[in-house]
């Protein structure tokens, strides 16, 4: 069978985790579609002038898409590339989209103000400490959490006066601007887990935190456990991805046991694919997110052409 392309995708994917196995299936269903693929587009090395925006030889901006699905190596100079991309080129993830996905407070209140059931947060300059001892005094328990912040990393839970007390003069030494602190949500201390990509739900599990943590990441301890999503949880995630405008999104919800409801904590920009071990205990769901992904892609590029008109 002979395949003429008439479209390319420039792709820049997670190679560890069976992250070169998914991008392999890829490369192959893009081709039965006609769509040529060019891997490893790292933009931290891409060079740019008045032509275009080069990397590994090539002119990105000829590209009819990038697809840009690499959580753990995503630099600065890479984000600043990425963003003027998609002044230019339909990207997946959409950059705003992305970016605001990557902010905790940003995207906590698009959630909010699109109705979506997300923690209470607040945030403030750091000149202004008695704003969060006024919120501890009114939620009892909180986190604090760095606004970029990833693997639950950084985050610290205060449940008490003197706890908070010891804690703000390190935050005082430290160089950011915000304090950003979130309600602590009585919760048995395992999540969900819900990808969702086109609108679509594609599968769901969940996770348990070590019994030494109250995080449920996985760099916390956590372990992954198979959880069926009810379709209240389903639709709450399509709600949520919606609200900040993903293609593809992981939405991290927890159950509160006070409030007896379930909460959106974060919407994931990057959401991994299941390793080979997790395949293995039953999360089955590549095949799907992949055929779902290459559809979206076949779609967008389709729909644009080779203009290079923006959205
Ligand atoms: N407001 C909260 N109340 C209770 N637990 C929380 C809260 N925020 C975070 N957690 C716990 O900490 C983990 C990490 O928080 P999250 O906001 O998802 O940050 P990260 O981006 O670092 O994963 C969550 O999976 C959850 O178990
Ligand atoms: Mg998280």
């Amino acid at each position: 069978m002979e395949l003429e392309c008439n479209r390319t995708v420039g792709l820049w994917m997670y190679q560890n985790g069976g992250g070169d196995d998914i991008e392999r299936k890829m490369i192959l269903k893009l081709l039965e579609r006609g769509i040529n693929s060019v891997t490893g587009l790292d933009l931290r090395y891409a060079e740019a002038d008045k032509n275009g925006l080069k990397c590994k030889g090539f002119n990105i901006y000829d590209m009819d898409l990038f697809f840009s699905y690499n959580a753990g190596e995503q630099t600065k100079s890479q984000l600043y590339f990425y963003e003027q991309l998609n002044n230019i080129i339909p990207t997946i993830n959409n950059f705003k989209a992305f970016a605001n996905a990557e902010d905790k407070f940003r995207s906590n209140q698009l959630l909010s103000l699109a109705g979506v059931n997300c923690s209470d947060f607040y945030i403030c300059h750091r000149e202004n400490p008695d704003l969060i001892r006024q919120k501890f005094r009114e939620w009892g328990k909180l986190v604090f959490k760095p606004l970029d912040g990833w693997g639950g990393v950084g985050m610290a839970l205060i449940d008490s006066e003197y706890t908070l007390d010891t804690l703000m003069p390190f935050l005082n030494q430290m160089d950011i601007r915000h304090y950003y602190i979130e309600r602590y949500i009585d919760n048995d201390h395992t999540d969900f887990r819900v990808d969702i990509v086109d609108n679509q739900f594609i599968a769901s599990y969940g996770r348990v935190a070590s019994d030494k943590d109250w995080r449920t990441n996985i760099t916390s301890g956590g372990k992954v456990i198979l959880r069926e999503a009810s379709d209240e949880i389903i639709d709450l995630s399509k709600k949520a991805v919606a609200a900040l405008g993903l293609e593809i999104g992981g939405v991290d919800l927890l159950y509160d046991r006070e409030k007896e409801e379930y909460v959106v904590l974060e919407v994931n920009g990057i959401p991994a694919f299941a390793t080979p071990d997790q395949e293995k205990m039953g999360l089955t769901f590549n095949d799907k997110k992949i055929d779902t992904i290459i559809n979206l892609i076949d779609k967008t590029t389709q729909k644009q052409g080779h203009t290079h008109e923006q959205k």
